[in-house]
């Protein structure tokens, strides 16, 4: 299976995450990591993870525009799944987090949910 996981990092801990969630999922099959800038072709693959700070209750700019990059339909036979880092705390949960609308966007190019988004 060839798993591509597609991140973005401010401070570190997403970054963190991403490497752990890539080291235990490595014996499903090939798993790429890349930082949102530098994805810029998805070529073939099955399995499209995506991972992102949650700022202001949704992604970081990069992230949103790598996914806003995906052409419509492209992830049709594609299996897909999001996370985020956020803040623990009452307010934070008013404003929303990054993985349910990274969820949402992948879905909504044809990718079929794995996983429920997670933070
Ligand atoms: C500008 C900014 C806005 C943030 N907004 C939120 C937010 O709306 N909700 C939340 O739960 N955390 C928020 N956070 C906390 C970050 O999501 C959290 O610290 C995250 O782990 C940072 O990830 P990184 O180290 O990969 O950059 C915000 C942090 C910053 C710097």
């Amino acid at each position: 299976m060839k798993i591509l996981l597609v991140h973005d990092s401010v401070y570190g801990n997403t970054e963190k995450l991403a490497k752990v969630i890539a080291g235990a999922i490595q014996p499903s099959g090939e798993v790429r990591v890349l930082r949102a800038k530098d994805a810029a072709e998805l070529g073939s693959i099955d399995l499209l993870i995506v991972g992102s700070p949650t700022q202001g209750g949704r992604p970081t700019p990069a992230i949103r525009e790598f996914l806003n990059k995906i052409p419509a339909n492209a992830l049709q036979h594609t299996g897909v799944a999001a996370f985020d880092t956020r803040l623990a705390g009452f307010f934070v949960k008013l404003f929303g987090f990054a993985a349910g609308r990274i969820a949402a966007s992948l879905e909504a190019r044809g990718g079929h949910l794995v996983a429920q988004p997670e933070g």
